[in-house]
């Protein structure tokens, strides 16, 4: 196909490092998911993109459509910038909705130092966006709020008017998530704060996204300065959010700012900006800088425990395949057969009778990548520092007496790590070469223990040029 982006795209040089299988895009800077929607069958990606080269400045919106959430076409930038205007200085994060036929997109002007909220209607391929006459449609933060930033609207619909989250803080206090209500997506009237911050969980809140989910809510907020992303799970009625539960998305530093929504199957999928984790210069040689997660899709138990899983349709990416079982001996290190290619997934089956600590390392001959560690007894896992501490260890939950279930994704520079269906670990790698990278597995307890090992080789996604 002549329009393939192929991995290598055209004028970059070929390239070890640029994933196969998670989207980015064909080259440049790319930060956080935006505008996710599915509209009539075509799930539409957004997200904050950079034309001039692989560093963050002069935010336009890049846009990509999928049939599958795997294979993407690569469509025209969505917004500009407007000299002279509420966003002259960057079209900031936000969301799309469905007004009621219309495609409609709510983003962050940024003007100076100033955010405001900006309304745009789209055609029905959602490819040209109209900025609406009367933007910015909200001016700026409320002025009895004494505001650290104002940004990142979260908008869905309920009992007949829109309602939106916008990410926030309150000076002296902590993050906020500040809920606003609409007839028509132009005339926005303040409530009140839907979720503040004790400043333990930062000073300012970007991206919230919340939504319903089984009988609870769940509000998702990047939090600074810690870049960390937490999801509180509670309840929602009287327009307050109470919640019961907190935790981190991801025991990685990688990720950062996703969004959700729903698709047209019921889904709630979670998409997030997976950052480099290499230096500036390094970032504008490659050419291109940040990558999206495996889109995640979220569920509830009854116990109010969120899941996170990729989406079945990445099993057709699956090729060859092997089926072991390894005896994994105390403190003796193990590779799971891997194809050396930048390319599997590979799921690991412990026993449910396992203890101790197991750790999966992404290896060559030299240099450990990225150490991931499961403490079976203090039931919680993360990922290991160079000095052996684990910055954010998170929570596991066994169940039961079945077996925990690890499953990997391993692309180029990119691991990602679902462990137990619910805790996700997710770390940028750079090997010189992929010949010699190898995944691992040591354990820690006092006995020899056989563990089950599935591993695919992963074929390419497509990336077509519209
Ligand atoms: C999060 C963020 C958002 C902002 C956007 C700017 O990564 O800082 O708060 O809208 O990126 O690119």
């Amino acid at each position: 196909m002549s329009n393939t982006t192929s991995p290598d795209v055209a004028g970059l040089a070929p390239d070890h490092l640029r994933p196969r299988y998670h989207f980015m895009p064909p080259a440049n800077w790319m930060n956080d998911p935006n505008g996710l929607i599915h509209w009539q069958g075509m799930y539409h990606l957004f997200y904050q993109y950079n034309p001039q080269g692989a560093f963050w400045g002069t935010i336009h919106w890049g846009h990509a459509t999928s049939r599958d959430l795997v294979h993407w076409e690569h469509e025209p930038i969505a917004l500009h910038p407007g000299p002279g205007s509420y966003d002259s200085d960057g079209c900031w994060s936000g969301c799309a909705v469905d007004d009621h036929g219309t495609p409609t997109l709510l983003y962050t002007g940024k003007e100076g130092a100033h955010e405001s909220l900006v309304l745009a209607r789209g055609d029905a391929h959602l490819r040209t966006w109209e900025k609406q006459a009367q933007n910015p449609v909200i001016a700026g933060p409320p002025p009895e709020i004494d505001s650290v930033g104002f940004r990142d609207p979260c908008v869905w619909r309920e009992d007949g008017e829109w309602r939106m989250v916008i990410g926030s803080g309150i000076r002296g206090v902590g993050g906020a998530a500040l809920l606003y209500t609409s007839p028509d997506l132009v005339q926005w009237d303040y409530r009140h704060p839907l979720a503040v911050g004790d400043g333990a969980t930062g000073v300012m809140w970007e991206c919230p996204s919340f939504f319903a989910l089984g009988d609870r809510h769940v509000l998702t907020l990047s939090v600074l300065p810690q870049e960390a992303v937490f999801a509180f799970v509670g309840t929602y009625a009287d327009d307050r959010f109470t919640p019961a539960s907190m935790r981190r998305l991801d025991g990685g530093a990688a990720f950062y700012a996703p969004q959700t929504f729903i698709d047209a199957h019921g889904r709630r999928i979670l998409f997030a900006w997976l950052k480099e984790e290499r230096d500036a210069a390094a970032q504008r040689d490659a050419g291109w800088s940040g990558v999206m997660s495996l889109p995640r899709v979220l569920t509830l138990d009854a116990e109010g425990m969120l899941g996170m899983s990729p989406p079945p349709e990445f099993l057709q990416l699956r090729g060859f395949t092997q089926t072991l079982l390894l005896d994994l001996w105390p403190s003796k290190r193990v590779t799971i057969p891997t194809n050396r290619q930048g390319q599997w997934e590979v799921e690991v089956t412990l026993p449910a009778s396992m203890s101790g600590q197991v750790s999966l390392s992404l290896v060559d001959e030299t240099t450990t990548f990225a150490e991931i560690v499961i403490d079976l007894d203090a039931r919680r896992a993360g990922l290991q520092e160079h000095d052996a501490t684990v910055a954010a260890w998170l929570s596991i939950q066994r169940d039961g007496d079945n077996p925990l279930k690890v499953r990997c994704f391993f692309d180029h520079s990119v691991i990602e790590c679902f462990i137990a269906g619910h805790v996700c670990v997710t770390k940028r790698v750079y090997p010189p070469t992929l010949a010699g990278v190898r995944l691992t597995l040591t354990q820690t307890s006092a006995t020899p223990t056989q563990v089950g090992i599935r591993q695919w080789d992963l074929r390419a996604a497509e990336f077509h040029l519209a």
